[in-house]
Protein backbone atom coordinates (compact mmCIF):
# COMPACT_ATOMS: atom_id res chain seq x y z
CA UNK A 1 0.00 0.00 0.00
CA UNK A 2 1.57 3.36 -1.00
CA UNK A 3 2.00 4.99 2.30
CA UNK A 4 3.15 8.66 0.95
CA UNK A 5 2.60 9.29 -2.69
CA UNK A 6 0.01 10.16 -3.72
CA UNK A 7 -1.94 10.65 -0.63
CA UNK A 8 -4.83 13.70 -0.88
CA UNK A 9 -5.73 16.27 1.78
CA UNK A 10 -8.78 15.02 2.35
CA UNK A 11 -6.86 12.22 4.09
CA UNK A 12 -5.43 14.81 6.38
CA UNK A 13 -8.67 16.63 6.95
CA UNK A 14 -10.59 13.45 7.95
CA UNK A 15 -8.36 13.04 10.52
CA UNK A 16 -7.99 16.13 12.18
CA UNK A 17 -11.50 17.48 11.49
CA UNK A 18 -13.18 20.03 9.23
CA UNK A 19 -13.43 22.84 11.27
CA UNK A 20 -12.35 25.90 10.28
CA UNK A 21 -11.76 29.05 12.63
CA UNK A 22 -12.61 32.56 10.77
CA UNK A 23 -13.82 35.80 11.24
CA UNK A 24 -15.03 38.99 9.73
CA UNK A 25 -12.61 41.00 8.04
CA UNK A 26 -14.15 44.46 9.80
CA UNK A 27 -13.18 42.74 12.99
CA UNK A 28 -10.38 44.73 14.95
CA UNK A 29 -6.74 42.75 15.05
CA UNK A 30 -7.63 42.46 18.69
CA UNK A 31 -10.98 40.47 18.47
CA UNK A 32 -8.92 38.28 15.63
CA UNK A 33 -5.80 37.62 18.40
CA UNK A 34 -8.32 36.29 21.10
CA UNK A 35 -9.73 34.54 19.14
CA UNK A 36 -6.50 32.41 18.04
CA UNK A 37 -5.43 32.57 21.54
CA UNK A 38 -9.01 31.10 22.22
CA UNK A 39 -8.87 28.39 20.02
CA UNK A 40 -4.26 27.92 20.68
CA UNK A 41 -4.51 28.52 16.89
CA UNK A 42 -2.40 30.10 14.39
CA UNK A 43 -4.45 31.83 11.77
CA UNK A 44 -8.38 32.79 10.77
CA UNK A 45 -9.74 32.60 7.68
CA UNK A 46 -10.92 36.21 6.78
CA UNK A 47 -14.64 36.41 5.52
CA UNK A 48 -16.31 39.35 4.28
CA UNK A 49 -20.38 38.42 3.11
CA UNK A 50 -19.61 35.24 4.21
CA UNK A 51 -16.91 34.78 1.36
CA UNK A 52 -13.24 33.86 2.06
CA UNK A 53 -11.42 37.40 0.94
CA UNK A 54 -7.85 36.34 2.76
CA UNK A 55 -5.94 34.56 5.84
CA UNK A 56 -5.04 36.34 8.98
CA UNK A 57 -2.04 34.42 10.48
CA UNK A 58 0.69 35.00 13.46
CA UNK A 59 2.91 36.29 11.11
CA UNK A 60 0.54 39.16 10.29
CA UNK A 61 0.50 40.39 13.11
CA UNK A 62 4.39 40.46 13.33
CA UNK A 63 5.29 41.98 10.46
CA UNK A 64 2.29 44.69 9.67
CA UNK A 65 0.73 45.22 13.35
CA UNK A 66 3.92 45.02 15.78
CA UNK A 67 6.69 46.38 13.65
CA UNK A 68 4.38 48.82 12.17
CA UNK A 69 3.08 50.02 15.43
CA UNK A 70 -0.43 49.98 14.75
CA UNK A 71 -2.81 49.96 17.77
CA UNK A 72 -4.38 46.20 17.70
CA UNK A 73 -7.39 47.91 19.16
CA UNK A 74 -8.21 50.00 16.57
CA UNK A 75 -6.51 48.04 13.34
CA UNK A 76 -9.49 46.50 11.37
CA UNK A 77 -7.83 42.65 10.03
CA UNK A 78 -8.76 43.78 6.68
CA UNK A 79 -5.82 46.25 6.96
CA UNK A 80 -3.23 43.28 7.78
CA UNK A 81 -4.55 40.32 6.43
CA UNK A 82 -2.71 38.58 3.34
CA UNK A 83 -5.28 38.65 0.56
CA UNK A 84 -3.17 37.10 -2.11
CA UNK A 85 -3.28 33.94 0.06
CA UNK A 86 -1.93 30.39 -0.90
CA UNK A 87 -4.37 27.89 -0.98
CA UNK A 88 -4.94 24.18 -1.84
CA UNK A 89 -8.20 21.91 -2.55
CA UNK A 90 -9.22 18.76 -1.13
CA UNK A 91 -7.29 16.62 -4.02
CA UNK A 92 -4.15 18.20 -3.49
CA UNK A 93 -1.65 16.01 -3.08
CA UNK A 94 0.54 15.91 0.48
CA UNK A 95 3.63 16.24 -1.22
CA UNK A 96 2.74 18.94 -3.38
CA UNK A 97 1.51 20.64 -0.57
CA UNK A 98 4.81 20.39 1.23
CA UNK A 99 6.49 22.04 -1.88
CA UNK A 100 4.32 24.81 -1.65
CA UNK A 101 4.55 25.81 2.56
CA UNK A 102 8.07 25.51 1.52
CA UNK A 103 8.43 27.39 -1.74
CA UNK A 104 5.76 29.85 0.19
CA UNK A 105 7.30 30.05 3.11
CA UNK A 106 3.48 29.45 4.64
CA UNK A 107 2.77 27.65 7.38
CA UNK A 108 -1.11 27.43 6.73
CA UNK A 109 -3.38 26.40 3.72
CA UNK A 110 -6.81 27.25 3.93
CA UNK A 111 -8.83 24.71 1.53
CA UNK A 112 -10.95 25.93 -0.45
CA UNK A 113 -14.36 25.29 -2.68
CA UNK A 114 -14.88 27.54 -5.33
CA UNK A 115 -15.38 31.03 -2.67
CA UNK A 116 -15.86 28.72 0.64
CA UNK A 117 -12.99 27.17 3.43
CA UNK A 118 -13.56 23.89 3.75
CA UNK A 119 -10.77 22.92 6.23
CA UNK A 120 -7.18 24.15 6.82
CA UNK A 121 -3.88 22.17 7.05
CA UNK A 122 -1.04 23.76 8.77
CA UNK A 123 2.74 23.17 9.17
CA UNK A 124 1.78 20.78 12.39
CA UNK A 125 -0.70 18.44 10.40
CA UNK A 126 1.59 17.72 7.49
CA UNK A 127 4.44 17.13 10.42
CA UNK A 128 1.74 14.60 12.41
CA UNK A 129 1.06 12.79 9.06
CA UNK A 130 4.46 12.82 8.38
CA UNK A 131 5.21 10.30 11.55
CA UNK A 132 2.30 8.58 11.25
CA UNK A 133 3.35 7.75 7.84
CA UNK A 134 6.91 6.84 8.91
CA UNK A 135 5.37 4.57 11.89
CA UNK A 136 3.30 2.72 9.33
CA UNK A 137 6.44 1.83 7.36
CA UNK A 138 8.76 1.25 9.97
CA UNK A 139 6.15 -1.39 11.35
CA UNK A 140 5.58 -2.60 8.00
CA UNK A 141 9.31 -3.84 7.44
CA UNK A 142 9.45 -4.81 10.90
CA UNK A 143 6.78 -7.24 10.24
CA UNK A 144 8.28 -8.43 6.71
CA UNK A 145 11.65 -8.45 8.11
CA UNK A 146 10.53 -10.75 10.76
CA UNK A 147 8.66 -12.40 7.79
CA UNK A 148 4.98 -12.12 9.64
CA UNK A 149 3.60 -12.09 5.89
CA UNK A 150 1.95 -15.49 4.28
CA UNK A 151 3.63 -17.10 1.87
N1 LIG B 1 -0.48 17.02 18.15
C1 LIG B 1 -1.13 17.40 17.10
O1 LIG B 1 -2.04 16.77 16.67
C2 LIG B 1 -0.74 18.68 16.41
C3 LIG B 1 -1.40 19.07 15.24
C4 LIG B 1 -1.01 20.26 14.64
C5 LIG B 1 0.02 21.03 15.19
N2 LIG B 1 0.62 20.58 16.31
C6 LIG B 1 1.74 21.36 16.92
O2 LIG B 1 1.25 22.65 17.29
C7 LIG B 1 2.27 23.63 17.06
C8 LIG B 1 1.77 24.72 16.12
O3 LIG B 1 1.23 24.10 14.98
P1 LIG B 1 1.22 24.79 13.55
O4 LIG B 1 2.50 25.49 13.32
O5 LIG B 1 0.84 23.74 12.59
O6 LIG B 1 0.12 25.92 13.63
P2 LIG B 1 -1.25 26.12 14.42
O7 LIG B 1 -0.99 26.29 15.87
O8 LIG B 1 -1.94 27.22 13.72
O9 LIG B 1 -2.04 24.75 14.15
C9 LIG B 1 -2.55 23.95 15.20
C10 LIG B 1 -3.78 23.22 14.66
O10 LIG B 1 -4.82 24.19 14.43
C11 LIG B 1 -5.31 24.07 13.10
N3 LIG B 1 -5.69 25.41 12.62
C12 LIG B 1 -4.91 26.53 12.57
N4 LIG B 1 -5.63 27.59 12.08
C13 LIG B 1 -6.89 27.10 11.82
C14 LIG B 1 -8.11 27.68 11.28
N5 LIG B 1 -8.16 28.97 10.97
N6 LIG B 1 -9.19 26.89 11.14
C15 LIG B 1 -9.12 25.56 11.47
N7 LIG B 1 -8.02 24.94 11.98
C16 LIG B 1 -6.93 25.71 12.15
C17 LIG B 1 -4.15 23.50 12.30
O11 LIG B 1 -4.65 22.86 11.13
C18 LIG B 1 -3.55 22.52 13.31
O12 LIG B 1 -4.28 21.30 13.29
C19 LIG B 1 3.46 22.89 16.43
O13 LIG B 1 4.38 22.57 17.45
C20 LIG B 1 2.82 21.63 15.89
O14 LIG B 1 3.73 20.54 15.80
C21 LIG B 1 0.28 19.44 16.93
Amino acid sequence: MPLRKKISVTALIEEKGASVYWINDDETVHVAVAEMNRHRIGSLIVKRDSKVVGIFTERDVLTRVVTSGRDPKVTMVREVMTADFKWITSDSVVEDVMQLMTDERVRHLPVLEGDQAVGMISIGDITRWLLKVNQMEADNLRRYVSDEYPG
